[in-house]
């Protein structure tokens, strides 16, 4: 009886620990369509959105406490929430320049490192003259996205555009967009989001073309299941989110997989396909680290499996994988990208380190080839006829031959996965 009830008692505070878990993460899941009350990037170009008293930096993963980041937020106890906030982002203004801006009903916060500047919090009014109090959205906007270096203010269906240099305001009537709740500049885009959707918006003129608006849980957030009639090609053609790694098989069709999610596109066509991970690798189910083409398999890699597939309508998973990355590539898992070339080498990327494994090896071993230093952290890479990808966040760097990616002195151009490698054009 004495151990019943002991077992009862462990069951109970399981159950209320489960039940408090799965409340905490009910209130703080991006996924369910959270309307955030203020949207910046930081000054290392990482995405906040504040919601409440809590921040979700970048574009997945769970919220952590406002205050633990900007602790002074947190002295108006009264407040806990964020009304707009906004990077400042001119080189003009050295005084300013990727200085961060939180607004808390009338007052304004700079930090600048992640420390509050000496004064601060200050007075909207003192700060930013002609600027109400208790606003509901801001964004940067710098030359020549609008004529002058500029802070674009909302509040109720009012628009300011505050002149940086003059203080000047130019009240405005963005009369087609919808009253934004917060408002966002990433990738030289403009984004007004209001609820769970979004428009993306001429600044200088508040239009807003194409289809708007959209599901800002499609475009800015990585969840997997909310929306059974969202189209799947056109949000992972225009995802900001990275992608989690990218392959070319020797017939040329190319492999992108993020989340739950691949696109596949064919040589020689110019068609899109998405579709789910566990749909095509069923084994895999979601969230791949790395995948490379060799001899018309594909070798994906998660944690610290590698799991190898015939490509065919449908790929097969060959018997008695996974195995060990360590047993079969030697070295452990995580990686972080990998890709083949027109040979029998595989070039593993973990961190920084370059490593090539000799594929017809036996068994294979891992040897250091390079410190890839012209980068500070690589999500994915991709060798094909014309040259090696290698993929950070919302962008890729193109290298014509794998001499130039480990004696290269300088990045080559930056280009954007979404419209260089999809073909979305926004
Ligand atoms: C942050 O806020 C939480 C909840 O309001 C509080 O318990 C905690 O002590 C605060 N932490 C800091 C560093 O102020
Ligand atoms: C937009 O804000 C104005 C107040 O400035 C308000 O009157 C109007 O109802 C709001 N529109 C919507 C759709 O909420």
């Amino acid at each position: 009886m004495k151990l019943l009830t002991h077992i009862l008692c462990l069951c109970l505070a399981l159950a209320l620990a489960q039940s408090e878990e799965a409340h905490a993460s009910a209130v703080l899941d991006r996924c369910q369509g959270l309307e955030m009350d203020a949207v910046t990037v930081s000054e290392e170009g990482v995405p906040y959105f504040f919601k409440g008293d809590h921040l979700f930096k970048g574009f997945h993963g769970g919220a952590e406490l406002s205050n633990e980041s900007f602790a002074e937020l947190d002295d108006h106890h009264h407040l806990g929430h964020v009304d707009a906030a906004f990077r400042m982002h001119y080189e003009d203004s050295p005084s300013d320049h990727d200085h961060m801006f939180f607004f808390l009903d009338n007052k304004v916060f700079s930090y600048y490192k992640h420390k509050l500047e000496d004064g601060y919090p200050k007075d909207i009014s003192e700060v930013f003259p002609g600027i109400p109090d208790h606003l509901d959205a801001a964004v940067e906007c710098p030359k020549p996205e609008c004529d002058e270096d500029s802070v674009i203010f909302f509040k109720g269906d009012d628009i300011y555009h505050y002149n940086v240099k003059t203080k000047a305001v130019d009240e405005k009537e963005f009369t087609t967009m919808p009253n934004c709740t917060s408002a966002f500049r990433f990738m030289e885009h403009y984004y007004c989001f209001h609820g769970h959707m979004f428009s993306k918006f001429d600044p200088k003129t508040g239009e807003v073309h194409g289809k708007y608006p959209k599901e800002a849980r499609d475009y800015f957030m990585r969840c997997s299941k909310f929306s059974e009639d969202s189209d799947h090609v056109e949000r992972e053609r225009c995802s900001r989110v990275h992608l989690d790694a990218i392959t070319s098989d020797s017939a040329g069709n190319m492999y992108a997989f993020r989340g739950h999610h691949f696109l596949q596109k064919d040589e020689g066509s110019d068609v899109l396909k998405a579709d789910t991970i566990e749909s095509a690798f069923k084994e895999l189910h979601s969230e791949v680290d790395a995948v490379f083409s060799y001899e018309d398999h594909l070798y994906m890699i998660k944690d610290d499996d590698l799991f190898v597939y015939k490509v065919g309508e449908p790929h097969t998973h060959l018997d008695g994988y996974p195995k060990p990355v360590k047993e079969e590539l030697g070295l452990e898992g995580p990686i972080d990208a990998a890709f083949v070339c027109d040979d029998h080498f595989a070039y593993i990327i973990k961190g920084l380190t370059l490593y090539e494994v000799d594929m017809k090896a036996s068994p294979r071993t891992a040897r250091i080839e390079h410190q890839l230093s012209l980068f500070k952290k690589i999500d994915a890479a991709m060798c094909r006829l014309d040259g090696i990808k290698i993929i950070v966040g919302n962008h890729f760097y193109h290298f014509m031959s794998k001499m130039l990616l480990i004696a290269g002195r300088a990045l080559p151009q930056q280009q954007r996965v979404s419209q260089g490698l999809f073909g979305c054009d926004h």
